[in-house]
């Protein structure tokens, strides 16, 4: 039903306009009597050998959804009955910010790809931690992706993912530290050896005195060398990271079907969807070969059918997270990959 009739209507409007019609009208439509049990029937496809424990949570099932599309936590409990195991919110920055001008979203159909610089635009941390409270589902695991406002210089970046730590730490069931955005000018700076020890530590001081520690992990880019993936581990271990999530979108644009000079008008952003796969699962292969399977990871990077999930869980992923192939696919895939993996 999506592919058909949903996605031609949504692809006609300009995307981030699609991204706000969609959510209006799933809020609008979950309002409705029957509606959730509808959208569940149609979507939620639940069984109990899909089950994982991951770094001491006990997640549905392994399927997520990304950080960025319910950056502010508007859509949870319309994202539970559409069936996924946990749905990352933000990255949500302490002071609320519109992030870069639009357009800032745009559609490469011949690639099923996406690229943005949407510059973590959000409604801020104390706003999103408000509505969390306000959520019905509490079955659904909630992760938290933290980032700095864009006026925070690096030298003081950790005090603002301290900040959105502690406003979001009784409300979400695990922490992301995302350095890895290309759209937040130097943020992928903050990857390098000395500030990301410096950041991370002192995000988990905070968490490990608290009564209820959560598993805090790290967002990575896919355009790292091998050399820094070695030290991204070493970093984990160090600053006890229970586990990183692999990857967030590229700046490389290499093996693109649009043309060139479409490639080039859009500018300056992250791609993600198809291109992006083989990548994602290579360095989630090289991370779990690395660690030796030590470190959790979740894998992320065009997963748009079951056969992409199972690649990047055979990589070595313990749970994996869609964005563009759900924005492509429609929310059948949650179900799609759900029932491979019964069958795995
Ligand atoms: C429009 C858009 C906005 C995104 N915003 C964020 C974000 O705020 N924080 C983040 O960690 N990742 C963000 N991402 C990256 C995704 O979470 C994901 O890591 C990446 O898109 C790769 O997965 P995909 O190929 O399935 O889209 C965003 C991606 C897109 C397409």
């Amino acid at each position: 039903m999506y592919k058909q009739f949903v996605k031609p209507l949504l692809f006609k409007l300009d995307a981030e306009r699609a991204h706000h019609f969609t959510f209006d009208n799933l809020k609008r439509a979950s309002r409705l009597p029957g509606a959730g049990a509808l959208l569940r029937g149609l979507y939620n496809y639940q069984h109990p050998s899909l089950a994982r424990e991951v770094f001491g949570l006990k997640f549905a099932n392994a399927v997520g959804l990304a950080a960025g599309l319910d950056k502010n936590a508007v859509l949870t409990d319309e994202l539970a009955t559409m069936g996924f195991g946990f749905v990352e919110i933000g990255t949500v920055t302490p002071r609320p910010q519109p992030g870069n001008p639009q357009p800032r979203l745009f559609r490469l159909p011949q690639d099923e790809a996406l690229i943005n610089r949407m510059g973590f635009n959000n409604d801020g941390a104390a706003a999103v931690a408000a509505r969390l409270a306000r959520r019905q589902n509490r079955q659904l695991l909630i992760g938290g992706n933290i980032g700095k406002n864009k006026d925070t210089p690096n030298e003081r970046a950790a005090d603002d993912y301290v900040a959105a730590f502690e406003a979001l730490a009784e409300q979400v069931d695990y922490f992301v530290v995302n350095v890895s955005s290309p759209n937040t000018p130097g943020l992928r700076e903050l990857q390098d050896k000395k500030p990301l020890i410096n950041l991370l530590q002192q995000v988990q001081a905070r968490n490990l005195a608290r009564p209820a520690p959560r598993p805090l992990l790290l967002k990575i880019a896919p355009d790292l060398t091998d050399s820094q993936l070695d030290d991204i581990l070493e970093i984990a271990r160090e600053t006890q990271l229970s586990g990183l999530v692999a990857t967030n979108t590229t700046i490389e644009r290499g093996g693109l079907a649009t043309p060139a000079a479409t490639v080039a008008a859009v500018g300056a952003g992250g791609l993600s969807g198809r291109p992006l796969r083989a990548r994602a699962t290579e360095v989630i292969a090289y991370l779990h070969r690395r660690s030796q399977g030590g470190l959790p990871i979740i894998g992320a990077g065009g997963i748009h059918s079951a056969e992409d999930a199972l690649e990047k869980l055979a990589a070595g992923a313990s749970l994996i997270q869609l964005y563009t192939g759900f924005v492509y696919e429609g929310p059948a895939l949650v179900s799609r990959i759900n029932r491979a993996l019964t069958k795995g």
